[in-house]
């Protein structure tokens, strides 16, 4: 089998591992710890070409097969198979726009700025019940986004527990075992197919409800279409803002004379949490993609048919795109990063991570204006995977 770039180096530290390949290897072709074929971009202007490039597809839907035709001898695939569902992240025009259009009404700025004050009540309420240590994850960056996604999809809060668990092990499927994922991702679309079934019969005004409605009106989507929707957003919902606020809060813990200016100066906070996404986004490498023809990407030649994952991380950090891309500046002026993805399907709930980022950091800055690390530094771990770049836990002091 051969070697894989994401191995513990990477977890420790990708970030000196982009380094590398954007100066030598732009354009590398590596394998994932399962032993699958795939070819990593991570240049700036390399990763926003490829995701607008419609000879890139993503309709894993209707090519399933093409995961399993980029294993390696050894290498075991199932994971991912198990875990390509039926909705806008894995499909092209013109099912993307159908099935985007659907949810799209429901994310627009305007509908998430009036959920605002909701999300600063379970934020606090959340803060009320920490004590004068704690991990800033488990108590409050997990639940933080869960909680408020949950309650717009209508999933009853004590089932968070077990959809969170579910979401971690087909989110790593690419590290874990196989068996593993398929019965997590089997459990899980099961949950949110009765839940699908109970809205139907009685419909209680979530947005699980009126994607039901939809469906059921316009016949707009199968019920294929409608669960794996359900499981995305549930998934994209939580996972990811939970990491915004852990590697946001970690940057000002380790530059503490960016966190001494954002308290001077709350006015920064919003050009900080873009800060916080440039500089170490949630979102490492993209979900994957294959190519319909030979295409040539940085003057690299990929054949038809092969996987591709462009790096967000890395593209963030690319000198050609931004100044002293590696140093952590709140006041940096804006510069287009890549952390929310790129072309057709640049994340969706964008606007409602940005207002549960400025809740959460507006919120910790002010009751814990003197927060510090509880442990070493070097005690911290980072998630296993290929998506995400998060910590497992960040231990805090309130002062
Ligand atoms: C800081 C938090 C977040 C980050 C960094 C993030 C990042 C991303 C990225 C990079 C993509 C594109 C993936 C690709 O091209 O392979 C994406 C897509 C998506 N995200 Fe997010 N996301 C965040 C929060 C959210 C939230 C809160 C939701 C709410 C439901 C959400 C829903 C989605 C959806 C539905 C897509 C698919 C869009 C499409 O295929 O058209 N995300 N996100």
């Amino acid at each position: 089998m051969a070697e894989t770039l994401f191995d513990q180096d990477y977890l420790r530290d990708p970030h000196q591992v982009y380094a590398r390949l954007r100066a030598e290897r732009p354009v590398f072709q590596t394998a994932t710890p399962q032993g699958v074929r795939v070819w990593v971009v991570s240049r700036y202007e390399d990763v926003k070409a490829a995701c607008t490039d419609p000879r890139l597809s993503k309709d894993f839907t209707n090519h399933p097969h093409l995961i399993k035709a980029n294993e390696l001898e050894g290498g075991d695939s199932s994971g991912y198979e198990a875990v390509v569902p039926h909705n806008m992240l894995f499909v092209d025009p013109p099912d993307h726009a159908r099935l985007r259009r659907l949810v799209g009404r429901v994310f627009t700025a305007g509908r998430v700025q009036a959920l605002r004050p909701r999300v600063e009540q379970i934020s606090a309420g959340l803060l009320d019940k920490v004590g004068p240590e704690f991990d800033l994850l488990r108590d409050y960056a997990v639940p933080l986004p869960a909680m408020v996604i949950g309650e717009l999809l209508g999933i009853p809060e004590s089932d968070w527990p077990r959809l969170i668990e579910w979401s971690n092990t087909t989110i790593e499927g690419a590290v874990l075992d196989p068996e593993e994922v398929v019965r997590a991702a089997v459990d899980f679309t099961a949950y949110l197919g009765e839940l699908c079934e109970a809205r139907r019969a009685e419909p209680t005004g979530d947005l699980l409800s009126a994607m039901v409605q939809a469906q059921d009106e316009a016949g707009a989507l199968s019920q294929r279409e409608l669960v794996d929707t359900a499981f995305l957003l549930t998934v994209a919902g939580h996972e990811t803002t939970v990491h915004l606020i852990g590697n946001g809060m970690l940057a000002l813990l380790r530059h503490p004379e960016q966190f001494a200016a954002l308290r001077a100066d709350p006015g920064l906070l919003p050009g900080a949490i873009e800060e916080f996404l440039r500089f170490d986004g949630p979102v490492s490498t993209s979900t994957l993609r294959f190519t319909k023809e030979p295409v040539t990407i940085g003057g690299t030649e990929i054949p038809q048919g092969q996987l591709v994952l462009v790096s967000f991380l890395s593209a963030n950090r690319d000198a050609a795109q931004f100044g002293d891309p590696d140093r952590f500046d709140v006041t940096r002026a804006p510069g287009q990063h890549v952390a929310f993805g790129h072309g057709i399907h640049y994340c969706l709930g964008a606007p409602l991570a940005r207002t549960e980022g400025a809740v959460a950091f507006g919120h910790l800055l002010e009751r814990f204006p003197g927060l510090r690390l509880a442990v070493p530094e070097d005690r911290l771990a980072w998630r296993p995977g290929l998506l995400m770049h998060g910590l497992t836990s960040l231990p805090v002091r309130a002062s």
